[in-house]
């Protein structure tokens, strides 16, 4: 049976939530689903990086991070080598890419998924800058190269939004995708209705982790767009760039707005939405709408998102989960593994 030698490209809150669920459930992911699986080698250019072909001990990486805040005390095997040297040079035949996002460029996220997939290497990945930028061709190059690449966690970390549309969706005739895709400025609205300030809202979505590294990308709607343009284009099978999509951030939100929002019996939503024309063109958008007290998507409140499928034969389909977190992030890659896996043991 095939062994996965899995390659960290980053070692952050998403890279160590995967491995703290895999060291976790090891014996249960070789029972339930045959996963068998060792991490052979991590890079990350903060943190340090390891190879051992045998496998690293998963514990004393996670021990060692909390301790040192880097691994480069790890007992033995090799150090030192930089990210696309360890995607080329290892032994492993899946690379977990979760260095960190640019939207605007996708690097250098775009260079390490090239080289995996040219190295013939399967890859999962969060990073959502090279699937908003160059969805098709890395799907492309995946299959030139034979290799699988999945991404369920570029969009509502680990609940299922991709895998619902392109999956259990498939043939439902899709027409529109919209909801809530941003759980930091979700959690700022909440907190504001609250009676919180913008400033001590946004201030406790980054120290709760869930902020992009620069929180304009999510007040501004940067990182709402980069996730509709992938379910526009992936799910939907559309071509669209950054640039063709309107949009709007929840900076000009005043607590006025909230309040007379309030008292109309609505609630402010940054909504992204990618809707079908009668050309059968795509046309999405990322703007703040006022909701109805009594439309499902109001009472998502706080970092949790959800999307509404409107479909042909089942009508609306709505799914509500987690859209950040460090679990919930690791399980998207967890789900992405056993997927990936299942299609090469067929
Ligand atoms: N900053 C993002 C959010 C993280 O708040 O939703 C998950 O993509």
């Amino acid at each position: 049976m095939t062994e996965l030698k899995i390659a960290l490209i980053g070692f952050g809150v998403v890279g160590q939530g995967l491995v703290e669920i895999l060291l976790e459930q090891k014996k249960e992911l070789k029972v339930k689903y045959g996963l068998e699986f060792s991490v052979v080698a991590v890079s990350d250019t903060i943190k340090g990086s390891i190879y051992d072909e045998t496998g690293l001990d998963i514990q004393k990486l996670l021990d060692l991070v909390k301790e040192t805040g880097n691994i480069n005390d790890y007992p033995n095997g090799v150090k030192g080598w930089d990210s696309l040297k360890t995607i080329k040079e290892t032994n492993s035949n899946l690379i977990v890419e979760v260095s960190w996002t640019d939207i605007k460029t996708g690097e250098p996220a775009i260079s390490h998924v090239k080289a995996a997939l040219k190295s013939q290497k399967h890859v999962v990945m969060t990073n959502k800058g090279p699937i908003a930028l160059v969805a098709r061709d890395l799907l492309s190059l995946a299959e030139a190269n034979n290799v699988q690449i999945r991404f369920e966690g570029t969009v509502l970390s680990g609940t299922p939004a991709i895998n619902l549309g392109l999956n259990n969706l498939a043939g439902s005739k899709i027409s529109k995708i919209a909801g809530i895709v941003n759980g930091t400025t979700n959690y700022i609205l909440t907190e504001m209705e609250k009676g919180l300030g913008y400033d001590e809202a946004l201030k406790q979505a980054q120290d709760l982790g869930y902020a992009e590294a620069d929180p304009t990308a999510d007040v501004e709607g940067y990182d709402a767009l980069g996730k509709i343009v992938i379910l526009a284009n992936v799910v939907m099978g559309g071509n669209l760039t950054k640039d063709q999509v309107p949009r709007q951030g929840i900076t000009k939100i005043t607590v006025k707005d909230i309040e007379d929002a309030k008292k109309e019996g609505k609630r402010w939503k940054l909504i992204a939405g990618a809707e079908f024309k009668k050309d059968n063109s795509i046309e999405a958008y990322v703007r703040p709408e006022k909701i109805p007290l009594d439309h499902p998507l109001a009472a998502v409140t706080g970092p949790i998102n959800a999307l509404t499928y409107t479909t042909k034969y089942l009508g609306d389909v709505t799914i509500v989960g987690p859209g950040a977190g460090r679990e919930a992030t690791g399980f998207g890659l967890l789900n992405d593994i056993l997927d990936i896996y299942r299609y090469i043991k067929k």
